[in-house]
């Protein structure tokens, strides 16, 4: 419990939230698919703007949050939930007509010409193109890892981030640049702005862990800790690049940043000696997609180029699939690299002309990809690094894919350590080598022995037992197995009229209650909630002084995740009458949180 700090908040948080109730997955969507599309896309947009030269003296300030975050255009809102399909289905797939009339896109020309001459390689690597021997073989096709994570700032950010400032006029470089970031971003814009000599502040969250904001700095950029979100450092940036004539640096909606990670797809090009069936790239606000698509479409319409999303982070499948941009109501933080509410306008409309769609995967099978890739290469790759990995292997197996050539951006290896433990955690359990299971037994002499004979051969990795008066309950995992030896386990054991239950699927099981199983209580009035405690000190006296003493705690379990929050299950005592109440405090808490009274596997594993 590392993470868990009791120290009082010391700011205020401005965050909107919502209350969120679990709702089941919902099934296939097919999108209409239409052919290799026209290419119609252009820079679209000037370079950056600026007003008024002040450059700032180098400083990390911690700025007190009163800074709201400016008001966008309003967007409609949408729960990731109401866009989901099998993993390694091609879904969101746009819809492209010839005419559209969309006047803003002139031609690719201009994108692939600034591809090509391109300055990226005053900072950056061309990445080698690696077969990855195993997983190929496994798989039955030539996966190919084009190695971003090799990269100075062990991410591919800096190449568009270098583009535009290195494209910037020289008095304009001289009044500095400023970006808001608390990732691979800012560490390419620091990285890029020590290479031009120009002066750079970054704005992050007050929350950033200080690991980051230290490796910023230590490029040389100016630190400013602002706001509790994304959105009010963002905010802050905006204003003062305004103010100082400062250049504003974009994560992704930017057509200079977009030609710099383009230069990822035209090495790629030219590295692949044989016909390309697929390049998987992750997407979060669609730069790198955009990149690389503008390039290889232009040169090579026939690969396909699929974009991979986590579930509960599919901001640019649903906007495809809308066929305009929508807001997620919330954003899954596991694949912090990728977790953007919205994707970027100019990355939207190349996106909606050029790719093929877009592939969704679990948290599960990124930490499978993160561990796959460990054991191919030694390297270890950050959740949003892998998703494209996770992504080709589940499009290859759901299409049933066979002797192509495939390729798959690893974009970066910024992990941070503390996540490693969830990861190692799940990773079997992506891979599907591992699966996590409940038998009810009778409380009777001999049922255990009975059930450990049922289990036969299969290799058990995790094993607790429990009993109450009239059943005793199990809780496992077995280690390597196929589909038929699991469920010739489940046949042995139901026969035997031992009611057997795979939990594997359930996050709930996976995050919380496979370590709480055999605290069984019978508690009143229990309402029970997940929720995501942000990495900060403070947060959980915030959220004590928010319920207790009013209403007592019954059940209180922690798992950090490194700097995206902590997964915590709480249960509270509260009577009907006070429900309204405590779900008004709840959602006025501002953490984001579900209700999990019904889960039948708590009910099952607690009861
Ligand atoms: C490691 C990594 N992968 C993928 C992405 C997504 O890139 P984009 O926002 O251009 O879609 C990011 C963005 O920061 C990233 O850091």
């Amino acid at each position: 419990m590392e993470a868990l700090r009791l120290s009082p908040p010391q700011t205020l948080l401005l965050r909107h939230k919502d209350r969120v109730t679990q709702t089941p997955f919902v099934g296939s969507h097919i999108t209409k698919k239409c052919n290799l599309p026209l290419i119609r896309v252009a820079v679209s947009k000037p370079t950056a703007e600026i007003s008024s030269p002040t450059v700032t003296s180098r400083e990390t300030d911690v700025v007190s949050s009163s800074f709201a975050a400016a008001p966008s255009a309003p967007r409609k809102k949408v729960p990731a939930n109401s866009l989901q399909y099998p993993s390694g289905y091609l879904g969101a797939a746009p819809e492209r007509s010839v005419d559209e009339g969309n006047h803003d896109v002139i031609n690719a020309m201009g994108y692939l010409t600034n591809i090509l001459s391109s300055k990226v390689y005053d900072v950056a690597i061309e990445s080698p193109l690696q077969l990855a021997t195993k997983l190929s073989e496994r798989l039955g096709n030539q996966i190919w890892l084009k190695r971003e994570d090799l990269q100075p700032v062990f991410s591919f950010k800096l190449r568009g981030a270098y583009n535009m400032m290195a494209k910037l006029p020289k008095e304009q470089l001289e009044r500095g640049v400023i970006c808001s970031s608390a990732g691979n971003h800012a560490q390419g814009v620091a990285l890029s702005a020590k290479r031009l000599g120009c002066n750079a502040v970054i704005a992050m969250p007050v929350t950033t862990p200080e690991i980051k904001w230290q490796s910023v700095e230590r490029l040389g950029a100016t630190v400013v800790l602002i706001g509790d979100s994304y959105d009010e450092a963002q905010a802050y940036a905006k204003k003062r690049a305004k103010e100082e004539g400062r250049t504003f640096i974009p994560p992704f909606d930017h057509p200079d940043v977009i030609i710099g990670q383009g230069t990822v797809g035209m090495e790629i090009v030219r590295q692949m000696q044989s016909p390309l069936h697929a390049i998987f790239v992750p997407v979060g606000g669609g730069g790198l997609i955009a990149g690389i698509a503008a390039y290889v479409k232009r040169v090579s319409p026939e690969v396909k180029i699929i974009g991979v999303e986590p579930f509960d982070a599919n901001a640019m499948a649903l906007s495809l699939h809308h066929g305009e941009r929508v807001m997620l109501e919330k954003v899954g933080g596991f694949a912090d690299g990728v977790a953007v509410k919205e994707v970027g306008e100019e990355t939207f409309s190349i996106c909606r002309e050029l790719v093929d769609g877009v592939v969704l995967v679990s948290r599960d099978a990124i930490c499978a990809s993160i561990k796959d890739m460990f054991e191919e290469k030694r390297s270890i790759l950050e959740p949003a690094g892998a998703l494209a990995l996770a992504g080709a292997e589940a499009y290859c197996k759901y299409y049933g894919i066979k002797e192509k050539n495939v390729a798959a951006i690893t974009s970066g290896a910024n992990m941070n350590f503390d996540k490693l433990r969830v990861v190692t955690e799940l990773a079997n359990v992506g891979r599907q080598q591992e699966a996590v299971l409940a038998t009810v037994l009778p409380e009777e002499p001999g049922s255990f022995k009975q059930f450990c004979e049922m289990v036969g051969p299969m290799n058990i990795t995790e094993f607790k037992y429990r009993c109450t008066a009239d059943k005793a309950v199990v809780l496992y995992s077995v280690g390597v197995h196929t589909v038929s030896e699991l469920e010739a386990m489940k046949q042995r054991l139901e026969s035997s009229q031992l009611r057997t239950y795979n939990l594997t699927a359930s996050d709930l099981v996976k995050d919380h209650l496979r370590y709480l199983m055999g605290g069984r209580s019978d508690v009143e009035n229990e309402v029970l909630c997940r929720f995501i405690f942000p990495e900060r000190p403070g947060a959980l006296m915030k959220f004590l002084d928010t319920f207790s003493p009013r209403w007592n705690i019954s059940l209180f379990h922690y798992r950090g995740q490194g700097e995206t929050g902590a997964n915590v299950l709480v249960g509270v005592q509260v009577s009907k009458s006070e429900e309204d109440e405590f779900i008004h405090r709840a959602d006025s808490l501002g953490y984001e949180y579900v209700l999990v009274n019904d889960d039948e596997n708590f009910q099952l594993l607690m009861h």
